[in-house]
């Protein structure tokens, strides 16, 4: 008899591990979210909280657009963009840098890339966007972008390009930017 009760007690106390067990165990159907997202209304809707706006060039003034570069540049600006975009093929900027989103491995896109200039400059602490474009250019080793290699993109444009094709290129690449 009592061998009989210890053999029920161990098995209820079982029976009670199990289902705790299974009362703690995570439940596989439930909607796993992120910590960045937040739920809205009833509904099923998941949306991520509004993101900090990207910096845009349509909101700086030239004055800030050009602030920081040689004067002899600036003299020039705005300069030729159509020029600027032709100059950028017998110089292969684009056999590296790619216009779009797709192939982004050799070089940073150009995509945006004034833009993108803006976020970068404010990131370095200096210098205005247009310095920022016009030094990757000049002394490509001066900013390194993340994720991509020092000694990839030529030093030498600065001897091959004369100003105003500097200026025309600049100018190109400032129109490269979101609607
Ligand atoms: C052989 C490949 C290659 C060629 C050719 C090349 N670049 Fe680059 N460029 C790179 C790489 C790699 C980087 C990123 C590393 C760095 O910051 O130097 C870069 C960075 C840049 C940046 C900074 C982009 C950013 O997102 O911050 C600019 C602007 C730029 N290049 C302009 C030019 C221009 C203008 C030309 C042509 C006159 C040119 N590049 C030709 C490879 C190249």
């Amino acid at each position: 008899m009592v061998r009989r009760k210890s053999y029920l007690c161990a098995l209820v106390s079982l029976i009670f591990a199990i289902v705790l067990f299974s009362a703690c165990a995570p439940n596989p159907r439930m909607q796993l979210i992120s910590p960045n997202m937040v739920v809205i209304g009833e509904g099923e809707t998941f949306v991520p909280p509004t993101p900090t706006p990207r910096p845009r060039i349509a909101d700086l003034s030239p004055e800030e657009i050009y602030v920081g570069l040689p004067d002899s540049i600036a003299d020039l600006l705005p300069g030729d963009p159509a020029n600027g975009q032709s100059l950028t093929v017998p110089y292969n900027c684009i056999s590296c840098h790619q216009l779009d989103l797709s192939l982004v491995d050799v070089a940073p896109t150009w995509a945006e890339v004034a833009d993108t200039a803006v976020g970068r400059a404010q990131n370095l602490g200096s210098p205005g966007p247009a310095e920022y474009l016009y030094i990757s250019i000049v002394n490509p080793n001066a900013f390194i972008v993340d994720g991509y290699s020092s000694d990839i993109m030529p030093a030498t444009y600065v001897d091959d390009l004369s100003e105003q094709d500097l200026a025309d290129i600049l100018t190109y690449l400032l129109t490269l930017r979101s609607e």
